[in-house]
């Protein structure tokens, strides 16, 4: 079979991840396109493209290609998806899927039209141990769940020189820092309970409401104390509890703004005989905790169950990490694109559309200060219920 041909709109942090794991799944990398045509050529270079498209509208349609990644900033997922889409090709699209309820929903329908394969990475799935803390769940070890809690930090944002594209609402959304990452933090933790969040109240900060801005400063670079100021409306943190409908009750604390913590995902699960926690910084270790005794589970394909053992393609001890699990969502995309059998726990664009309602939720209870209903608040929409099952 001759190779897929993938292209990547968007290169800079996450774009080169999906490069190389494009290349590693075997794909041919016909080309590239970032934001203007001279970064595009650069980014052709780096990555070792075929060529630099002189735009991503061109990409998206090209002939040429037969899966597209798009990694731009988050306003153009939508306009660029439903032109992939529309064009005929499979479709990678970075989280936040769209920058509203509306737009994912949009591409839910496009991609189930179109009978194409649509995935959205959220791919701390792709860990082995947090396969194996959802075996334990599904296998019922861990018993009846009933907290969920943990947090998202990071720090890249904590000082008002600090700034990205996602600061501004009109470029990342009206959420920055929930949708960012607290996205993450709510698909792994409904991943792996299998419960869905039903209700929740949130609370956000934005501690700066104005930064010195610079909108071109890449991700995690930090702030070089020069640039205009300009005022900020999109949240720097998020507090959220929530009810789920097994009946468990939640909690998480999303931030950009906690020093020192880099990418700190932290989930908690407590059973009715176990509980479990993951620390996606700490990754080759499932912390399971039992009142008799407490167990550190390692990454080892030799002792973990198959579902989890199949991410696991290096002998215990020796540290599979982030890039990793990318490299394995990647090779399961392209896996169904080939008309392979369907792959248990791939994200798609429903599970964007999912994140997109707990948005969506979260910024309404931030908001008005109370309660909020995920999924039917505040609009009544009419979200296919098939499509937001899992
Ligand atoms: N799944 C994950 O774990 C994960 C991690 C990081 C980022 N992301 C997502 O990936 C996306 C990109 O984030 P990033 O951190 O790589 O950002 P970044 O700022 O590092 O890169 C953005 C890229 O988009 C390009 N770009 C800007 N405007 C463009 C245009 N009009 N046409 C084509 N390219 C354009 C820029 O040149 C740059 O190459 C975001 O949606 C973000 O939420 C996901």
């Amino acid at each position: 079979m001759p190779p897929l041909r993938a292209a990547i709109a968007g290169t800079g942090f996450i774009g080169a991840v999906h490069a190389r794991s494009a290349r590693l799944a075997g794909a041919q990398l016909v080309g590239v396109a970032a934001s203007s045509v001279e970064t595009s050529r650069r980014a052709a270079d780096a990555l070792g493209a075929e060529r630099a498209f002189s735009s991503a509208e061109e990409l998206v349609v090209s002939p040429d290609v037969d899966v597209v990644h798009i990694c731009t900033p988050n306003h153009l997922h939508l306009p660029l998806a439903l032109a992939a889409l529309a064009a005929g090709k499979h479709v990678i699209c970075e989280k936040p899927l769209a920058l509203d309820v509306e737009g994912a929903l949009e591409l839910v329908d496009a991609a189930d039209m179109a009978e194409l394969q649509a995935a959205v990475p959220f791919v701390y799935r792709y860990y082995p141990t947090v396969r194996e803390a959802r075996e334990r769940v599904r296998g019922g070890q861990t018993g009846a769940l009933r907290l969920l809690h943990g947090s998202y930090l990071q720090d890249w944002l904590l000082r008002p020189d600090d700034d990205n594209w996602r600061v501004d609402a009109q470029l990342g959304g009206a959420s920055r820092a929930f949708a960012d990452i607290g996205s993450h933090w709510c698909d792994l933790a409904e991943f792996v309970s299998g419960h869905r969040i039903v209700r929740l109240s949130a609370r956000s900060l934005t501690a700066m409401p104005e930064r010195i801005g610079k909108v071109g400063r890449k991700a995690f670079a930090p702030g070089e104390g020069v640039g205009e100021a300009r005022s900020v409306t999109t949240e720097d943190a998020a507090l959220v509890q929530f009810e789920t409908d097994g009946g468990a009750l939640g909690s998480a604390v999303i931030s950009q703004i906690s020093a020192g913590r880099k990418n700190r995902l932290w989930l908690e699960l407590d059973g009715a005989d176990e509980a479990l926690a993951f620390d996606q910084e700490q990754p080759e270790e499932l912390w399971c905790g039992r009142r008799e005794a407490v167990t550190m589970l390692r990454r080892d394909p030799t002792t973990l169950t198959p579902a989890a053992a199949r991410l696991a393609f290096l002998p215990g001890g020796h540290p599979q990490g982030y890039a990793d699990c990318f490299d394995a969502f990647v090779a399961d995309v392209y896996g169904c694109v080939r008309g392979g059998a369907e792959v248990d726990g791939l994200p798609t664009f429903a599970d964007g559309l999912r994140a997109a309602l707990i948005t969506d939720a979260v910024l309404d209870s931030a908001r008005e200060q109370r309660w909020v209903d995920v999924g039917t608040a505040p609009r009544e929409l009419a979200v296919d219920a098939e499509a937001v099952t899992r």
